[in-house]
């Protein structure tokens, strides 16, 4: 498995349940910032009534395709490349748009671009779901997401765990209501956000 994350192994069968909880047969689902696409693929092999559409940035998208040749079902297509910030001459739409730990890593401004471009390609009633670590009121859930901001920001100073309220005003600006913030393990959150 190229890119392989073993903190993406880890995570992979409770995001599972939960999805299965939120999508139904026959939806087509389009992932932002795929990377090794292991959360797709294991997705795919549990629910083949389910298509799910990987993206990344271009210089991800070899390993990814690769990944996906070597270890998918029919029901994981071919990856497209998606970069934020960066027009998307794209015309599909979904039923569900999922992220897994981008938006801590990408900076504000591309924050902001995830809403703008990710909203025209959701159907009405359909939904946005987004795994990560998040802030409430400034606060870290945890001592260990302060370390993994102190972490990230020595990486890169624009990433850094958003801020809960941060990301409810983008996404109520782009049409969202949210549905559930459910607590994860590991001090995620998978955010459930549902287009008016
Ligand atoms: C920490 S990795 C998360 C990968 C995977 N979703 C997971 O949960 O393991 C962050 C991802 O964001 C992607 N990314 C970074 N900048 C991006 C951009 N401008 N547009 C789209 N994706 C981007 C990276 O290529 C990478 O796949």
């Amino acid at each position: 498995m190229l890119n392989f994350s073993p903190s993406c192994e880890r995570n992979k069968d409770v995001i599972l349940a939960q999805l299965s909880k939120l999508l139904k047969a026959g939806d087509r689902v389009l992932e932002i910032g795929s990377l090794s696409g292991q959360h797709a693929l294991h997705f795919c092999a549990q629910r083949a009534e389910i298509t799910w559409q990987c993206s990344d940035i271009e210089e991800n998208i070899a390993s990814l395709a690769q990944n996906i040749t070597d270890y998918g079902s029919e029901n994981c297509l071919a990856p497209i490349a998606l970069t934020l910030g960066q027009p998307w001459h794209y015309q599909e739409s979904y039923d569900v748009v999922f992220t897994a730990n981008t938006l801590h890593i990408v900076s504000p401004i591309l924050v902001e671009s995830f809403f703008r471009q990710v909203s025209p390609l959701i159907k009405p009633d359909g939904l946005m779901l987004i795994y990560g670590p998040f802030k409430y009121q400034g606060q870290f859930t945890s001592p260990s997401n302060g370390e993994f901001e102190l972490w990230l920001k020595d990486r890169d100073s624009q990433s850094g765990i958003r801020d809960f309220e941060w990301i409810a005003e983008l996404a109520q600006q782009q049409g969202f209501e949210l549905v559930s913030d459910i607590n994860m393990p590991a001090n995620n959150q998978l955010l459930v956000w549902r287009k008016k």
